[in-house]
């Protein structure tokens, strides 16, 4: 018999089919957004789904398949190249929660893991610009122009 004091966090909110459920769902969200969709450098979400999904499983005691494929996840780092402001961070939490709810994990386990999720997308934000003006994301079309230069084709 499993001794329950030695389960993972894991293991209690009902392992990798847990997991691959919470993201799949919060993918189905980030497809939808016209703000976070077009962040994703791939066209196919898939990979972007997998490589949260062993991130998350990684973190709450599965398996470390992520550092094996990834190595150190440094998030914040890796996230850099992205404009990630309070209202990319605030989608990113909706479809989030959305996803959570679809869970219907017992009260505890839900209030754990949405109070990490709130944590991490808080810490990863990294300008506060609005979207456009941030570091290595080409302006678009409809944000303020970064040079002169870019308002010459128009006059
Ligand atoms: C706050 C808003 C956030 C935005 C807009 C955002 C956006 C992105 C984007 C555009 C990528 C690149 C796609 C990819 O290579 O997978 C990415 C990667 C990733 N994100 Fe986020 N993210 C946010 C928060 C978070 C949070 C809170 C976590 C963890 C709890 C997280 C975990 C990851 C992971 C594990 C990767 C893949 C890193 C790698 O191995 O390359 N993200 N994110």
């Amino acid at each position: 018999m499993t001794d329950s004091m030695q389960m993972t966090f894991y293991e209690e909110v009902g392992g990798h089919d847990t997991f691959v459920r919470l993201v799949d769902a919060f993918y189905r969200g980030v497809a939808d957004d016209e703000v976070l969709r077009p962040m994703y450098p791939e066209e196919d979400l898939g990979p972007a789904a997998e490589r949260l999904t062993l991130f998350l499983e990684q973190y709450w005691g599965g398996p470390t398949t992520y550092s094996e494929r990834r190595g150190h996840p440094r998030l914040r780092m890796r996230h850099m190249p992205f404009h990630v402001n309070p209202d990319a961070r605030d989608r990113w939490l909706q479809h989030m929660r959305a996803a959570v709810d679809e869970l219907g994990l017992p009260p505890l386990h839900e209030a754990t893991l949405w109070d990490y999720l709130q944590r991490a997308a808080h810490a990863m934000v990294n300008t506060f610009e609005p979207a456009g003006i941030g570091p290595e994301r080409p302006a678009a079309a409809s944000s303020l122009p970064v040079h002169p230069e870019a308002t010459k084709e128009s006059s």
